[in-house]
């Protein structure tokens, strides 16, 4: 028999503004990361056991009729193979690679959901429209982040920088032009349900405090799309140290992510902060043509396990 082989692949992606308050449905800012990503490969196979899934990074091999319910890649793909109505195991083989760290906040989980979501799809002729891989690979988010806001599924479905609000129509927007960000990794593995879930005992503990910093938060989410809208990309970086102070306060940042912060700052760029979860995993700092390699080279100096500078294109 021939083997039919179908691939797809997805970005990775980086909140600019907003992460935690956006779980308390205030708005956050989100871009796709095209240097990092995750492909998903379906084979037909006569073997007869049914689908053997087999995860590169992970070193894991397993069949689909042995995983666990939780398990997070025999999820989407369960998932995914009822959204079409297909066999409930079929005889494929379905091997994942990804370049993106896991518990770093770029969407490590997203991305490779994502890429198995749109290699099924297109390994039996059915088209993935961004809103059916986003809302399937939400439905196996909340398996393991127990309360995601849907920011990391919807900005890696729609492959562009999105506008999110909790519950409202997705909104992608167009700088007005184009802007770096260095994204440095601080080596520090991170879960986002982890930080997710002290964020939530600590608002149920002190609901007044904690709304009031989630307001702050968008309110600088809110001038950060008009800063990148109307292409003043010189207020990013202050309005970035504006919301590491309230990561800060909410409680997720860390001593080596701050440690990073001052170095990238003191090497030039405009301001920085945490992406993601935090307590670990990445920050992001504002960089330009000037200031880029002389903050990532600092931020590597300081241990910083690797650094990405990407663009966010002007570009629809
Ligand atoms: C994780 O990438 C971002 C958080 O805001 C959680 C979420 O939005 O689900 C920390």
């Amino acid at each position: 028999m021939t083997e039919v082989t179908t691939t797809a692949g997805a970005s990775g992606k980086i909140i600019l503004f907003g992460e935690h308050a956006v779980v308390y449905n205030r708005p956050a800012i989100a871009v796709p990361v095209t240097e990092v990503g995750a492909t998903a490969t379906v084979t037909d196979r006569s073997v007869g056991n049914g689908c053997l899934i087999i995860a590169h990074d992970l070193q894991r091999e397993f069949l689909l009729s042995t995983a666990a319910e939780d398990d997070a890649l025999a999820l989407i793909v369960r998932l995914t193979l009822a959204e079409l109505g297909l066999s409930a195991d079929p005889d494929w083989r379905i091997e994942v690679r990804s370049t993106i760290p896991i518990a770093s906040g770029l969407g490590s989980g997203a991305a490779v959901s994502t890429a198995i979501v749109r290699a099924i799809h297109r390994h039996v002729g059915r088209a993935a429209s961004p809103d059916v891989v986003s809302a399937l690979v939400y439905r196996s988010e909340e398996v393991h982040h127990g309360t995601p806001s849907g920011i990391d599924n919807t900005v890696i479905a729609y492959e562009r920088p999105v506008w999110f609000v909790r519950g409202e129509p997705i909104r992608s927007f167009v700088p007005a032009q184009p802007f770096l960000i260095a994204i440095a990794d601080s080596g520090i593995a991170s879960p986002t349900r982890q930080a997710v879930g002290d964020v939530r005992r600590a608002w149920q503990a002190q609901t007044a405090q904690y709304e009031a910093w989630f307001d702050e938060v968008g309110e600088i989410v809110h001038a950060a799309r008009r800063a990148i809208e109307d292409g003043n990309v010189a207020q990013l970086g202050p309005l970035m140290d504006a919301n590491q102070r309230l990561l800060s306060q909410i409680g997720v940042s860390c001593r080596e992510l701050d440690l990073l912060i001052d170095v990238a700052r003191a090497a030039g760029a405009a301001g920085a902060k945490l992406s993601g979860g935090g307590r670990g995993g990445n920050l992001i700092a504002a960089v330009d043509e000037k200031t880029a390699a002389a903050v990532a080279d600092a931020l590597t100096a300081a241990g910083a396990k690797r650094v990405i500078v990407t663009e966010v294109k002007n570009e629809e």
